[in-house]
């Protein structure tokens, strides 16, 4: 059975508009994937904490020498990649907050970068662990930076993806949602006709 990941970091959980964009791809995706399943990682519902020292440290001891606080974070670390591994595809909702991702985005890739796990340096340098697949990204803004300096985000999530052995990434802007009812309306319908082609 397929199935699709759904990662979710809008404040304003499922009103949010990264959120609504990545539900009608969900939607879309599972009615061309008939029976495939959809599992929603809601980072604002349910926060990944920031991360510590001590559960840092954690992640590169034997499993019999960790903390209870250790064991926790692990444990959260290990399904966020296990969730990660167990997709046929990934979608992500990812809202700009202050000119960056939302500070649980950046917990969640906190969570999920783990040497020996999830990359490995070699000789040659870094080298993600994650089987290829496609990631779509689905970024809704107040404003218009796509292509500018002001777009932290594209590169950003781009490398972090690439780095964990994901570089087939496509990412969908909603951009001027805070520009007027006109330019937030064009944008939103934009973007769902490039949901409907790429779900295809
Ligand atoms: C706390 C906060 C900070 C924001 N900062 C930015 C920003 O730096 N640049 C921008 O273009 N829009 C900014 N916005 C507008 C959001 O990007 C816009 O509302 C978008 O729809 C957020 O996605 P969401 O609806 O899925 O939460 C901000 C909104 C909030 C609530």
């Amino acid at each position: 059975m397929k199935t699709l990941l759904v990662i979710k970091s809008s404040l304003f959980n499922g009103s949010g508009q990264s959120s609504k964009l990545v539900d009608r791809f969900a939607a879309s995706w599972q009615q061309k994937n008939r029976g495939a399943r959809v599992v929603v990682r809601d980072l604002a519902a349910d926060p990944v904490a920031h991360l510590s020292a001590e559960a840092f440290q954690g992640f590169a001891l034997p499993v019999e020498q960790r903390s209870p606080a250790q064991h926790a974070a692990a444990a959260i670390s290990d399904s966020l990649i296990a969730e990660l591994k167990q997709a046929d595809a990934v979608a992500i909702g990812l809202p700009m907050y202050n000119f960056t991702v939302p500070s649980t985005f950046k917990a969640w890739m906190d969570h999920v970068a783990r040497v020996g796990v999830s990359f490995e340096y070699t000789e040659n340098g870094p080298r993600g662990l994650l089987e290829s697949k496609p990631v779509y990204v689905f970024a809704a803004r107040g404003g218009q930076y796509q292509g500018t300096e002001a777009d932290t985000q594209t590169g950003l999530v781009r490398t972090f993806l690439g780095f964990i052995g994901l570089a087939d990434v496509e990412f969908v802007y909603a951009e001027g949602l805070g520009m007027g009812e006109e330019a937030a309306q064009r944008a939103l319908a934009e973007a769902g006709e490039r949901i409907e082609r790429l779900a295809a």
